[in-house]
């Protein structure tokens, strides 16, 4: 008798990314989407291989040590702030994540909350809906132009240059950008987008939008100091991840005018949502839904699935983050 390798997917998922992965292994799927705590989900992985994670399950040190027979975690997702990367190249766990499928989708939801926070779109439905439009005045929700303006990129990768093209090719847009390190001039003149420092694209930026991964370095990257030094005018989009911007700092920034309006798609412990922030008309809330149309989650589920499948059955994985022995 074959003894097949098994894996645990942490959350629910599309019914055939399950019979897909049923074909390899003895899978334990979770289609009822019970969240579980640390100590559940290190019950739930005793004596699995591999496990499906969506991002939201921590895979640290003390999970790892509870659950020695693990070999590989695979995110359905492109960040993976959830791994303790060190922690699982030490103990010997491959982890991979979800690139490159979900691109696009995520530019194209990026600019949209871009575009729907400049020009109050969601203020205005708001507005209709509670009976309030009942005469037209020139000034009614007026916003802030995004064709001719400035945008201002922090965290150019995959995404954040889809941004670039985006603004630059489809709305004329001025594009700065910041990154750790500057790209090569031939992807500058694609996105038709120029290196700045963090401050300057902090002062001179009509709208900013961060697209970078989270790591310690980004905690709180944008706080109270960074949000005094934007223009009044000035619109931020956070599609990056929670803990990038201070969301109390951002907040006081908001209601104080320091800025004109956020448009938010993560949070600091989402899916809890700092208060103030519900409160405020000049900020545009979206549920952490940037990748979310089906066929994009459908091909970050087959990716995922793919990883599973490539190491623990063939030793290839398609998108490891780290080397193990
Ligand atoms: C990602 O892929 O990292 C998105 O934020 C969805 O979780």
């Amino acid at each position: 008798m074959i003894i097949r390798p098994k894996i645990l997917i942490a959350r629910a998922v599309f019914p055939e990314i399950v019979a897909k992965l049923a074909k390899y292994f003895e899978v334990t799927p979770n289609q009822a989407d019970e969240l579980w705590t640390p100590s559940q989900l290190i019950a739930q992985l005793q004596g699995m291989q591999g496990a499906f994670t969506m991002g939201g399950e921590r895979i640290d040190a003390a999970l790892l040590a509870a659950c020695p027979e693990l070999k590989i975690c695979a995110n359905m997702a492109v960040g993976y702030n959830n791994f303790d990367l060190d922690a699982m190249t030490a103990a010997g766990v491959l982890a991979t994540n979800a690139p490159d499928v979900l691109t696009e989708t995520t530019a194209d939801f990026g600019f949209a909350l871009l575009m729907a926070t400049a020009r109050r779109m969601a203020e205005g439905e708001r507005f209709l809906r509670a009976g309030l439009w009942t005469r037209w005045s020139y000034d009614m929700l007026a916003g802030a132009d995004i064709h001719g303006s400035t945008l201002g990129v922090i965290g150019m990768g995959r995404i954040g240059q889809g941004i670039a093209r985006r603004g630059a090719h489809g709305f004329g847009m001025k594009v700065i950008y910041h990154n750790r390190s500057r790209l090569d001039a031939a992807t500058e003149a694609q996105c038709k987008a120029s290196y700045v420092s963090k401050e300057e694209l902090l002062k001179t930026a009509d709208h900013i939008i961060l697209v970078l991964p989270y790591s310690a370095q980004a905690h709180h990257l944008i706080g109270a100091v960074e949000l005094a030094l934007m223009k009044p005018s000035a619109t931020l989009v956070n599609i990056a991840r929670g803990g990038i911007v201070d969301d109390a700092a951002l907040a006081a920034a908001l209601r104080n005018k320091t800025i004109a309006a956020a448009g938010l798609d993560v949070f600091e412990g989402e899916p809890k949502v700092n208060p103030e922030l519900l409160t405020l008309p000049n900020v545009v809330l979206t549920p952490h839904i940037a990748s979310a149309t089906l066929p994009t989650r459908l091909a970050m589920a087959n990716l995922a699935a793919d990883n599973l499948i490539g190491y623990l059955i063939n030793k290839r994985p398609l998108t490891p983050l780290n080397t193990v022995l």
